[in-house]
């Protein structure tokens, strides 16, 4: 899409993908567009962790009871945590960088959705940032924020709907109260 207005108004969560892996070429551009992102004091305090193995990603999908099952069905996850101590504004640094991502993937015609993990919970309540760390081996000192997955669309949905925008959360000048 060459044409950013029109990428923004496109761009759905994505939950089915088709079996289709994600050519590492398109690979390597998603990363290198988390590693563009701007961040607070140029601290670059994110961490991303690319995940392709099937049944890892199955086991990724048991981070939470509700709402993680597109990463089972996904072909690329990209754990994305933070590191505090590098940033206090970790989470925005993170967050900025998973958009990111997610916008590069749109503009390559694929699709893809955040997964809530920070705050999160698993079935037997395990903190679900805990559950993802101890699958994949990240270090205590290293939150994970989100889940981010990746493929080839296996759903349609329609472009966000332009006349249902929430302009009355726009206040130009001062704030003005929502009649
Ligand atoms: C911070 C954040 C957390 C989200 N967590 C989840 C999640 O855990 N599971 C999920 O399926 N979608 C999740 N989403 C996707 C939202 O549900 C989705 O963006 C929202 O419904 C709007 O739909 P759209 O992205 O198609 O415009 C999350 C999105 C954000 C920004």
């Amino acid at each position: 899409m060459d044409n950013l207005h029109e990428l923004l108004v496109n761009r759905r969560s994505i939950r089915r993908y088709t079996d289709e892996p994600i050519d590492p070429e398109q690979v390597r551009l998603i990363l290198e567009a988390g590693l563009l992102a701007p961040t607070s004091k140029s601290s670059r305090s994110w961490q991303f962790i690319a995940v392709e193995d099937k049944e890892m990603l199955e086991r990724l999908s048991q981070c939470k009871p509700a709402g993680a099952a597109p990463i089972g069905k996904c072909t690329l996850a990209v754990v994305v945590a933070g590191d505090p101590s590098a940033s206090e504004p970790w989470i925005e640094d993170a967050s900025v960088a998973a958009a990111y991502m997610q916008l590069q993937a749109a503009d390559l015609g694929l699709g893809s959705c955040w997964i809530q993990v920070r705050g999160r919970f698993a079935a037997d309540n395990t903190p679900s940032d805990e559950y993802v760390s101890e699958l994949l081996g990240i270090p205590e000192n290293y939150p994970v924020l989100c889940i981010l997955t990746f493929g080839h669309k296996n759903e349609e949905r329609r472009p966000q709907a332009i006349d249902k925008l929430l302009w009355e959360k726009v206040h130009i000048g001062s704030w003005k109260p929502i009649e």
